[in-house]
């Protein structure tokens, strides 16, 4: 096929944020079918793509014989129907993350996926921020050491604004364990490898969220080991008064291993901060050129908010990973290797005990 035939299930926010402008740098790539269960959403969208078919119904669109691949894009609870059904009539499937509620549907996704012999991703969208592959380069090239701990904290201030589907426990699943830590979760999997054992606390502070209930977690802790020995600490709230709400509040990553420490913040894209074991401290680490775009990736990184428009690699990766019949960098086992920490965190907070992931 030479022109790609996208559909995409959700028009909402990540939708106009992320996935448009990414598959816009795409060469014969075409946004073919958009759905949403909003026809006001969908309208506009519509008008804003030009797509030609438009649909409230997902399984109208995802069955479609001149659909070649799907995004998806909708809250979570629908992500596992989708993908399987999408996946089964052939289509290549981009999900959001968390890919599920639960490990069992994501891993039954990851395995359907498979089965059905399609390219698949999980929407880990930090994975293409430029410091953190400098990062796994620098790792790769053993400027770490032996990997001591990892430690990551995202801080926003949501305050007790309203959420919507995300403070819906049905919908969504988890509160911030699955809308900012799960990326967290995936990193430490990426630079580290994967996560054995963890003690974890979540807590609800804010039960009504203007004047609507929330039965999820604003906030979530981790305590962790590694099948390397490293040890992890992951901490995520939406309740950092004055952070700030966006992808400017806090988003810290650090790795302390035998030779030196490497630590990054998402606001700072091309810097790392760097300091070798006996040193003074640490000190900034320039990320080189080559890696401010995914490798493939047409983007000009001169062009718009650098901490915006890195997202935009993530469609590319998927329709490479499509054109040359690979799978892609992040897949849906990735997705569901992800789900397991969740759900483990969420069964040590429900016992207060140590749990195997
Ligand atoms: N990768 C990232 O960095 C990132 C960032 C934000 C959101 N997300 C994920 O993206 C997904 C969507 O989040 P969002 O912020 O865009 O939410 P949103 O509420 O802005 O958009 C979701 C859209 O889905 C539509 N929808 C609901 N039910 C539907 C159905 N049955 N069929 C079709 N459409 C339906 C809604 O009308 C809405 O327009 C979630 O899984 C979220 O976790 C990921």
């Amino acid at each position: 096929m030479s022109t790609l035939n996208i559909a995409i299930i959700g028009a909402g926010g990540i939708t106009l944020q992320n996935h448009l402008p990414g598959l816009a740098l795409c060469p014969d790539v075409r946004v073919h079918a958009l759905c949403d269960a909003n026809p006001a959403t969908l309208e506009a969208a519509r008008t804003q793509t030009g797509a030609p078919v438009a649909e409230t119904s997902w399984e109208k669109v995802v069955t479609r014989d001149d659909v070649h691949a799907v995004i998806i894009a909708t809250p979570n609870f629908l992500h596992p129907d989708i993908a399987i059904t999408a996946a089964r009539h052939g289509k290549h499937v981009l999900c959001e993350k968390p890919l599920a509620l639960n490990a069992t549907d994501a891993q039954r996704m990851a395995d359907e996926a498979d089965r059905a012999g399609v390219r698949h991703m999980t929407a880990f969208t930090y994975r293409f921020v430029p410091a953190m592959r400098y990062l796994r380069h620098l790792i790769d090239q053993g400027e770490l050491g032996t990997p001591y701990h990892y430690r990551c904290l995202r801080l926003q201030d949501w305050g007790t604004r309203n959420l919507g589907w995300r403070q819906v426990r049905k919908l969504a699943g988890t509160g911030e364990i699955g809308d900012m830590l799960s990326h967290r979760i995936n990193f430490a999997h990426h630079l580290v490898g994967p996560m054995t054992r963890l003690v974890a606390n979540l807590r609800n502070l804010t039960p009504v969220r203007d004047g609507a209930p929330n039965d999820t977690d604003d906030w979530v802790a981790i305590l962790a080991e590694f099948s390397t020995g490293t040890t992890g600490v992951l901490e995520s709230s939406k309740l950092a008064s004055g952070h700030n709400e966006s992808w400017r509040s806090l988003d810290y990553v650090e790795l302390n291993g035998s030779a030196g420490t490497f630590q990054f913040t998402t606001g700072k894209w091309n810097e790392l901060q760097s300091g070798k074991l006996g040193g003074p401290g640490l000190k900034p680490l320039m990320v080189p050129k080559e890696f401010w775009v995914w490798p493939g990736s047409p983007r000009d990184p001169g062009v718009g908010d650098p901490l915006v428009s890195f997202r935009y690699d993530q469609a590319v990766e998927f329709i490479n990973a499509i054109r040359e019949q690979r799978p892609s960098a992040i897949t849906f086992h990735d997705g569901a290797a992800t789900q397991r920490v969740m759900d483990a965190a969420v069964r040590s907070a429900e016992s207060g005990q140590w749990v195997e992931v």
